[in-house]
C-alpha cells in the first residue's frame, strides 16, 4: 500500500491491476492526495507505457491539488492537474487534450468518492463531529453554500427530510425539531460541536449516538457538495469519454453512492430490446459497457487492519464494449 499522512488510497493494487492495461489517457477524477494517481503513474512507467500516456488529475479542493502536485512532481511530464468538478469531466478532458493535440478518448477513469482523510482531519474544514470547527463542509472553498447556511436556514421539515434522505437517520424529525428549537433560543448553531451536542442530546445513548452523529454529518456534507446529483450526472459523461475497451472504476463508501453507481452501470450494460413481446432478433441498441467486476470488490482484512476507511469501500469496474470493427477485436 502507498501509505501517507494526507490520505491512504484504498484498494490501490486492485485499481492498478484492473485499470492500467495499455498506454493512453487516464483520468483520476478525485485526485485527493494523489495516492491512486501515483500508483497509476508508477504502473504505466513500470509497464513501459510512458509513450502515449497522460494522467489527468481533477479535484475541486485546492489543498488536494497542492498535496498531489508535490507527490507527483517526478511525473510532471506525464500528468496534468486541474482544479474542477468531475461533473465537468468531459469539458476538462476535451480542454486538456486539445491543448496537447490528443484525441479526447480515455483508457481509464477512476472516481474514489467522498472526502479525504485530510479534509476530515482538518478542524477548520468542519467535516468532523469530533473536532471543533466552523460548520463548513465545502470541498471547494470557492463554493457558496456551507453546512452552517443549511443548519441555520432550512426549516424543520427541510432539515428532517435532508437527514432522512441523505443520512437514512431514523430520528431525523426529532433532531430537526431540536435544531430549530436551539436556533430560537440561541440565534444560530455556531459550530460543529454545538451541532454535535444537539444531536447527542437527541439521539439514543450508547453506540447509536455515534451512528446518528455520522449520519447527520454525512447528510449535511452530501447536501453542501451536491454529491449524489453530481455523481448521477457524471457517470454517463465519464462513460462517454472512454475509448473502446477503456475502463472505469468507482469506489463508493456508503449505500446511497453505491446504489447510484450500480444502477448507472447496469443501465449502460443493458441492451434495448424494445417493448415486451415484440420478439426482435437483435436489440434496437446494444449495451455500451460490460461489467468487469460482477460483484463489488471489497478490501482485504489486511488492508482494513491498516486503513479503517477501507472497511466500507466497494469497488465496481466496467469496460466500454467494442460495437464491431475495433483493431483489438479483429
Ligand atoms: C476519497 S478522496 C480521494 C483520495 C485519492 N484517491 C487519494 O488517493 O488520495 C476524494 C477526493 O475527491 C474530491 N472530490 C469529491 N467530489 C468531487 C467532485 N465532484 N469533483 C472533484 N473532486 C471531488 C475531494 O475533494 C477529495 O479530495
Amino acid at each position: 500500500m502507498v501509505q501517507n499522512r494526507f490520505h491512504d488510497p484504498v484498494l490501490a493494487a486492485e485499481i492498478v491491476a484492473l485499470l492500467v492495461k495499455k498506454p493512453g489517457i487516464y483520468v483520476d477524477g478525485t485526485l485527493g492526495g494523489g495516492g491512486h494517481s501515483l500508483a497509476i503513474l508508477r504502473a504505466l512507467v513500470d509497464a513501459g507505457f510512458q509513450e502515449g500516456s497522460l494522467l489527468i488529475g481533477i479535484d475541486q479542493d485546492k489543498a488536494a491539488l497542492r498535496e498531489a502536485g508535490d507527490k507527483l512532481k517526478e511525473y510532471d511530464a506525464l500528468s496534468v492537474l486541474v482544479k474542477g468538478n468531475f461533473l465537468d469531466i468531459k469539458g476538462i478532458i476535451n480542454k486538456v487534450c486539445s491543448g496537447k493535440g490528443l484525441e479526447p478518448k480515455v483508457a481509464g477513469i477512476l472516481l474514489d468518492l467522498g472526502v479525504s482523510s485530510f479534509q476530515i482531519d482538518t478542524a477548520e474544514r468542519g467535516f468532523s463531529y469530533l473536532r471543533e470547527g466552523p460548520l463548513d463542509m465545502r470541498m471547494d472553498i470557492d463554493a457558496s453554500l456551507s453546512a452552517g447556511d443549511i443548519v441555520n436556514s432550512y426549516d424543520e421539515k427541510e432539515l428532517a427530510r435532508l437527514f432522512y434522505r441523505y443520512g437514512e437517520e431514523p430520528r431525523s424529525r426529532s433532531i430537526a425539531r431540536a435544531i430549530v428549537a436551539y436556533r430560537q433560543q440561541h440565534g444560530s448553531v455556531g459550530s460543529t460541536q454545538a451541532l454535535a451536542s444537539i444531536i447527542r442530546d437527541n439521539a439514543h445513548g450508547g453506540e447509536r449516538v455515534i451512528k446518528t452523529l455520522s449520519r447527520v454529518f454525512q447528510a449535511l456534507r452530501i447536501e453542501v457538495n451536491a454529491e449524489l446529483d453530481v455523481l448521477r450526472g457524471a457517470l454517463d459523461a465519464a462513460i462517454d469519454c472512454l475509448e473502446v475497451h477503456g475502463r472505469m472504476a468507482v469506489i463508493s463508501y456508503h449505500s446511497l453512492e453505491d446504489r447510484i453507481v450500480k444502477k448507472a452501470f447496469a443501465e449502460k450494460a443493458r441492451s434495448d430490446w424494445g417493448p415486451k413481446g415484440v420478439g426482435l432478433r437483435e436489440p434496437l441498441a446494444w449495451g455500451t459497457v460490460t461489467p468487469v467486476t460482477r460483484k463489488p470488490l471489497l478490501a482485504s482484512p489486511q488492508e482494513i487492519a491498516l486503513n479503517s476507511r477501507a472497511r466500507s469501500a466497494k469497488l465496481r469496474v466496467i469496460e466500454k464494449i467494442c460495437q464491431g470493427g475495433c483493431s483489438e477485436c479483429q
